[in-house]
């Protein structure tokens, strides 16, 4: 043997150490990169599920605030960034209600994880990230302690003058006091474990009139809309407010959109309203909506999804476009407890959009009697004289009015037995209200 090939030249030692070097340093940034994904890709996790779980309760955050009725105290500043999971903005707003399909909305998360992942620089970014989560914590936490608005309210009357309303007042008080009966009755039910943020995640904020507004669609929802931007001087009249501009543009705030100080603030300190309807009425309503008519969205997801699970021997060319869903079908679809798509805020419960026995609303309005209580909320929060509450239909304006008869023909083709679980699927929706249930 060759003393050179046993031995190594001192060229061959410092290769050596070089290679090895550098092969442990590709190792070190390969782990720390890796070590970094897992990290991001646990949030990245987290806000899918935030952004999919449609409205059941999201228990990822731990200590979840819960409701407490003996604390009464609001002891300490709480004036940090909030800690919610930001959904992107564009996701937010792209569609009525995109937040409630999974599979779009995953595709656009993961759009944005790779966005993040190109951007991402190396650890500060997961020490920031941990210095939030920390934060966060700390401020449910606090939250936890804080005594919720329990108590509802006398209205504040001081600006009716007459007794014009009289009428539509003591409607008002009746359903107050009823609601809020119902609500003691039922507190076992009524106290979820739900996250505060989801929880007012549909009410907008009007702070110039110190109002909140509980969207329910179907109940009027556009029209509060517009008269929430002319009061914030958004816009100069209700009727030149375009559908598009009442939906799609962003000029209303939402609760969630508060820091926990200012959910709080706004919530004990403004006046509440949610406006409600007949539950068969509204889900009649929604289907004509969103069925009946062309539709780029309704029709490719939910459309779609129905007509293939609850239409034997569908053609060819329904299942691609998914349009003229059948009534029927879209019961079948709703009752089903493995729907094939998730709910939609069109047909969800009131009950779980608005939570009316955790928000305690100061004024519930009724689809039956929109005009006469929205004009009289709009005296009680001191509205200018001129604002009306428009009576005007935006979409499908030639169409009839979902009323008592119309619905009467469209649960002609359902079973007794299929309108029975419609009821019970709306059953707390029903109790709250003091609705009966003409259709059964
Ligand atoms: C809490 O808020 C009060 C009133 O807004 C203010 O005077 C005080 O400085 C705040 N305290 C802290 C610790 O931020
Ligand atoms: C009732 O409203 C009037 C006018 O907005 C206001 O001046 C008054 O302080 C309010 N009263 C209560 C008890 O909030
Ligand atoms: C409403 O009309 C006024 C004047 O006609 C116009 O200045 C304003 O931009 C319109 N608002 C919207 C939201 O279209
Ligand atoms: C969808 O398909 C059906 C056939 O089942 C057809 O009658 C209808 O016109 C189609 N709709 C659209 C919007 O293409
Ligand atoms: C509840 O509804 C029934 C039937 O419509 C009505 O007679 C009753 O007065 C209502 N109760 C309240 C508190 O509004």
């Amino acid at each position: 043997m060759q003393p050179s090939e046993t031995v190594m030249n001192p060229k061959q030692v410092f290769l050596s150490v070089l290679i090895f070097g550098v092969a442990g340093l590709l190792l070190f940034m390969y782990l720390q990169v890796w070590i970094e994904e897992q990290h991001t890709g646990g949030v990245e996790k987290r806000r899918e599920q935030k952004a999919t779980s449609g409205w059941e309760p999201v228990n990822y955050l731990q200590p979840v605030p819960r409701i407490n009725k003996q604390t009464n105290r609001l002891s300490e500043n709480l004036t940090t960034q909030h800690p919610k999971f930001l959904i992107p903005e564009d996701l937010r707003e792209k569609n009525e209600n995109l937040l409630l399909n999974p599979e779009k909305t995953t595709k656009v998360l993961m759009k944005t994880s790779q966005d993040q992942a190109l951007s991402k620089t190396t650890r500060s970014a997961s020490n920031k990230l941990l210095e939030k989560h920390q934060r966060d914590n700390t401020l449910f936490k606090k939250f936890s302690t804080m005594n919720w608005p329990l108590d509802i309210r006398p209205l504040n009357k001081s600006l009716i003058k007459d007794d014009t309303w009289k009428k539509t007042d003591e409607a008002q008080e009746r359903r107050r006091s009823f609601l809020q009966e119902f609500c003691k009755k039922y507190s076992g039910v009524s106290r979820p474990q739900s996250h505060l943020f989801h929880m007012v995640s549909r009410i907008y904020v009007e702070d110039k009139h110190k109002i909140l507004y509980c969207e329910v669609p179907k109940a009027g929802c556009s029209n509060w809309k517009r008269i929430l931007m002319v009061l914030n001087g958004l816009a100069p009249s209700t009727y030149n407010i375009s559908h598009d501009a009442v939906h799609y543009g962003k000029y209303l705030k939402k609760l969630d959109s508060f820091d926990l100080q200012g959910i709080y603030t706004r919530l004990n300190t403004y006046t509440k309203a949610v406006f409600v309807r007949d539950p068969m009425e509204r889900l009649v309503s929604a289907f004509r909506d969103k069925f009946e008519h062309p539709n780029s969205y309704y029709h490719p997801v939910f459309g779609k999804a129905i007509i293939k699970k609850y239409r034997p021997n569908a053609c060819k060319e329904a299942l691609i476009n998914g349009s003229g869903v059948k009534f029927k079908e879209f019961i079948h679809y709703l009752l089903d407890s493995h729907r094939p798509v998730g709910m939609d805020i069109h047909w969800e419960k009131v009950s779980k959009l608005c939570y009316p026995c955790l928000i305690n609303y100061d004024f519930v309005g009724k689809f039956e009697t929109l005009e006469e209580d929205a004009n009289y909320f709009l005296q009680l929060i001191g509205a200018p004289k001129e604002l009306k509450f428009p009576n005007f239909k935006d979409r499908h304006s030639s169409d009839e009015r979902t009323n008592v008869q119309v619905v009467r023909q469209y649960l002609k083709d359902l079973t007794r037995t299929e309108r029975q679980l419609i009821y019970d699927f709306y059953y707390l929706d029903y109790l709250m209200f003091n609705y009966t249930t003409p259709f059964l």
